[in-house]
């Protein structure tokens, strides 16, 4: 490998796992504001096979416009490597993680050695948790804090025309729909922490570790639908979403508020008559927010789960247990 040069995965065209390619890339170039990282590891998260396929699902005047070769990934851990000048706040040799440039596309990304990122996507990385789990963090602890404890941006929200608002949670019932998942077992922890009574949802072979992590109640949604069988809820938090997220609207009491993660809520009007808060948002990068959820941490409030580790040369596999779902915490790249 020259000086110049690094190990990435890059693809050429969209497509499904056999277009990432373990090949050399130019070591990105450090910008104004720009921190560049020796990554040390990668989380995997859906919007990276979203992007591989092009979005393919998401009307054309949605799909986003990139130039090959691309790069993919946008949660890293690693150690910094050089500072523009104007950054502060960072040193060469701090230990760092981050959700970089999420949800823009395009520029340089975390499934390579380096990464030059915003230095306000990142913080510092919590001294109690390797890469590993550091870098399997980033979007799902943001999204859990961005949609339950507070949004933090002024952006516009690609949802809805309001932005999103959290709901208070302290004494609260809360039922999470995918709580196996990234988002899932972190957004648990984070209601747990804020006070509320967690109804875990997911496949059986996920109870344990749902109420390891501090579920009160758990479902199996293989042998009961949870719709049939709860009701007075304050918040549900699906982190399945899609067309099907209106079947909660009947767990939840008169001014209560559905989150859906995913696009598709088709009920308004149901919403509307029951009295019900219907919200979504686009998780967008954000270092300060990070620095408080490492801070959890730390402290051994949250804990982040790891489903499955693979060596960067084997993203494709990596993709490729993505797909099969069941995933139970994160599935994370290794670079060193
Ligand atoms: N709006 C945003 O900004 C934002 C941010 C991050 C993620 N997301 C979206 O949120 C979703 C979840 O992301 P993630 O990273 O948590 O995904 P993930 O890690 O793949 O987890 C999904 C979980 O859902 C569970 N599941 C699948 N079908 C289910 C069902 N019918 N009922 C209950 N649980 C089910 C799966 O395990 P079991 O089936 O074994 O229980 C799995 O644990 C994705 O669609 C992602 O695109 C949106």
């Amino acid at each position: 490998m020259s000086a110049y040069t690094m190990k990435a995965i890059r693809q050429h065209e969209f497509g499904g796992p056999e277009v990432l390619h373990y090949e050399e890339a130019p070591i990105p170039e450090l910008k104004t504001g720009e921190v560049l990282v020796r990554v040390h590891a990668v989380g995997i998260n859906p919007p990276d096979w979203y992007l591989r396929e092009g979005y393919k699902d998401l009307p054309p005047d949605w799909q986003p416009v990139v130039e090959f070769p691309l790069i993919l990934g946008s949660d890293v851990s690693g150690v910094v490597e050089a500072v523009a000048e104007d950054v502060l706040g960072f040193s060469i040799g701090d230990e760092v993680f981050g959700m970089v440039r999420f949800p823009s596309t395009g520029e340089s990304m975390g499934y390579a050695e380096y990464v030059a990122a915003p230095a306000s996507d990142l913080a510092l990385k919590p001294a109690g948790i390797d890469h590993v789990h550091a870098a399997a963090v980033p979007m799902a602890g943001l999204t859990g804090w961005q949609f339950l404890i507070e949004l933090g941006h002024t952006e516009a929200n690609p949802f809805q025309p309001e932005a999103h608002r959290p709901v208070p949670l302290q004494g609260k019932t809360v039922l999470i729909n995918g709580a196996a998942g990234g988002v899932g077992h972190i957004a648990l922890q984070l209601a747990k922490w804020q006070g509320a009574h967690v109804i875990a949802v997911a496949s059986g072979k996920h109870e344990s570790f749902l109420r390891m992590l501090g579920a009160d109640e758990f479902i199996d949604y293989t042998k009961n639908t949870p719709e049939d069988i709860v009701s007075n809820v304050d918040l549900v938090l699906d982190a399945v979403g899609g067309p099907a997220t209106g079947r909660f609207l009947r767990t939840l009491k008169q001014g209560g508020a559905l989150f859906p993660l995913f696009m598709g809520f088709a009920d308004a009007d149901e919403a509307a008559n029951l009295g019900i808060y219907v919200s979504s948002a686009q998780v967008r990068s954000n270092g300060l927010q990070l620095a408080e959820i490492g801070r959890l941490l730390d402290a051994g409030t949250v804990r982040v789960a790891i489903d499955s580790t693979f060596p960067l040369a084997d993203a494709r596999m990596a993709h490729e247990r993505s797909a099969d779902g069941h995933i139970q915490g994160k599935i994370v790249l290794k670079v060193v």
